[in-house]
């Protein structure tokens, strides 16, 4: 039986991305049939009166799988964010960020292989902000024992599945003592009792990122709170080529929404310029998450074939512009086809 996957082809270069992606996916035969939801300004736009609307989370909660383009969130007004709504009324706590140095993308740095995994519900990425008085803004950082533990828990054990050796705490509890303080408390805990087989290190954010810029190849899982690591994704994207590189993944118990780590790209938007490959490289991680997940070989095939059709697209110079190319979304996703 082939899985059905919700598509939410989002905002901006969302629904182009999107489309690039499914030819890829049915070409390389993943046993996937697709149900298109809104979200965003796409679902306002449709007249659904809600940039989340309730058919779109609950198609996800019936099927348990989506590929999700990225969503618009205006600056400084206007609606929150779709994406912090999603993750927060699916419980996708857990985002995974994989950030490799590719074949034929030259970039300052050879043999990045890490992983950002970042808490996905809390800190002040949640948004609670309040004016308190005239002219005083309070934003709010939360952090709970439950999820700094659950975050630090499925770090570890990704790390354990995924054989790597090493965890770094990204943190700033020399300032938050208790909100940032609170996570280091539980990931030594979680480390000392379970996974002390993986090494762990505890570094203050700041100094981490010039670590991070000087030689990238020292880190293997880096495990933050929200807000840093949404910060610190777009900083190991440029280690890599750029945001058209870079996948994720949003994980909740019930629930796995697969979507690149960039936005919606306002500046080239319609324009059928926007690199397709993050999104695809989600796809080929949503593609291992069922063949895992649901034991189902055809997925891991699909997945070993793109992978290796992409790379050799790379190699070939067969990219798109932000990689030096001159390649349109839909004629890179062609040359990935004809490598396939
Ligand atoms: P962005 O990631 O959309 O763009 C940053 C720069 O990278 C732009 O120059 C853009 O052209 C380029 N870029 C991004 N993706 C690319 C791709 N696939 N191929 C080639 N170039 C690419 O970040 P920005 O401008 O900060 O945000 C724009 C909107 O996206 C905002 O409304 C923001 O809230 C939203 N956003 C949504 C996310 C999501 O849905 N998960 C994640 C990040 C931002």
């Amino acid at each position: 039986m082939d899985h059905t996957i919700v598509l939410l082809p989002g905002d901006g270069i969302g629904p182009e991305v999107t489309d690039a992606v499914v030819h890829v996916l049915e070409r390389a035969g993943a046993p996937f049939v697709y149900t298109t939801r809104l979200a965003g300004q796409a679902a306002v736009d449709a007249g659904k009166g809600d940039t989340l609307p309730e058919e779109t989370l609950q198609a996800i909660r019936e099927h348990r799988l989506a590929l999700k383009g990225p969503c618009t969130t205006p600056i400084g007004k206007g609606f929150s964010s779709v994406n912090v709504g999603l993750r927060k009324r699916l419980n996708l706590y857990a985002a995974v960020r994989p950030v490799r140095s590719l074949p034929g993308v030259s970039t300052r740095f050879d043999g990045v292989d890490l992983v950002v995994v970042r808490e996905n519900t809390e800190g002040l990425y949640a948004g609670i902000e309040n004016e308190i008085v005239d002219g005083v803004i309070v934003s709010m950082k939360v952090a709970t024992r439950a999820a700094c533990h659950r975050i630090a828990h499925w770090a570890f054990r990704y790390a354990n599945q995924k054989r790597r050796a090493k965890v770094s705490l990204f943190h700033k509890a020399n300032i938050m003592k208790m909100s940032d303080g609170l996570l280091l408390e539980e990931a030594r805990k979680v480390h000392a009792i379970d996974y002390s087989n993986i090494a762990y290190e505890e570094l203050i954010i700041d100094a981490a990122h010039m670590k991070l810029v000087q030689d990238p190849s020292r880190f293997d899982i880096i495990l933050c709170e929200n807000l840093y690591g949404d910060i610190v994704s777009d900083l190991c994207a440029g280690l890599v080529g750029g945001l058209g590189v870079c996948p994720g993944a949003n994980f909740g118990d019930d629930a796995a929404v697969f979507e690149a780590v960039h936005g919606s790209a306002p500046d080239i938007a319609g324009k059928k310029l926007a690199n397709p490959l993050a999104l695809l490289m989600s796809a080929v991680m949503l593609l291992r998450h069922v063949s895992d997940s649901r034991a189902d070989a055809r997925c891991a095939v699909a997945a070993e074939r793109i992978e290796a059709a992409y790379g050799k697209a790379l190699v070939d110079g067969a990219t798109t512009r932000d990689l030096g190319g001159t390649l349109g979304t839909f004629e890179f996703a062609d040359a990935v086809v004809q490598r396939l």
